[in-house]
């Protein structure tokens, strides 16, 4: 394994398709999910330059705080609360381009501006969700869906 991300691009499908092959060496060998998403946010967070990058993982009936690279965040969302909320309840990815025109949207930090939840969904169950949050309006797209997507794939083989 390298010790050090290297990501020479600048354009973001570039990076994406730089990084995608070392988050997957780096995760070769390891069954372990929260190593794995461990180190995922923080080949994120630096390979991409994400504001935050983290999991949220389904307990009892709460998404509560995993792994994450960034600012401190709030500990516990319920269902259908905040973006990650909604893609829980729904199953589905939730783009935004304005946190703040988002109803609902939880501010952990007051820099983030628009953000990208992915659930991650085994056996019809959504066991987790991936958030990623971007200090810029409109950072992300079906661009950011699919690597994010593939990226999640990596870690539940
Ligand atoms: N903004 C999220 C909460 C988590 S933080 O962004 C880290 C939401 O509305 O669900």
């Amino acid at each position: 394994m390298a010790e050090e991300l290297s990501i020479t691009a600048t354009g973001k499908e570039e990076k994406y398709k730089q990084l995608l092959p070392q988050i997957k060496s780096l995760l070769q060998g390891e069954s372990d999910s929260i190593a794995n998403m461990a180190n995922v946010c923080a080949a994120l967070k630096y390979g991409m330059n994400f504001l935050w990058v983290g999991f949220y993982l389904v307990k009892e009936n709460e998404l509560v705080l995993g792994p994450f690279q960034g600012p401190i965040a709030c500990t516990r969302i319920s269902k259908g609360k905040g973006v990650c909320g909604k893609a829980w309840e729904t199953s589905e990815t939730v783009i935004v381009e304005d946190v703040e025109l988002f109803p609902g949207h939880i501010a952990c930090s007051s820099l983030s501006k628009s953000e990208i939840v992915i659930p991650i969904i085994i056996n019809n169950k959504v066991v987790a969700v991936l958030d990623v949050d971007s200090d810029e309006l409109s950072s992300f797209d079906q661009i950011d869906r699919y690597f994010l997507q593939e990226i999640i794939n990596l870690i539940y083989l």
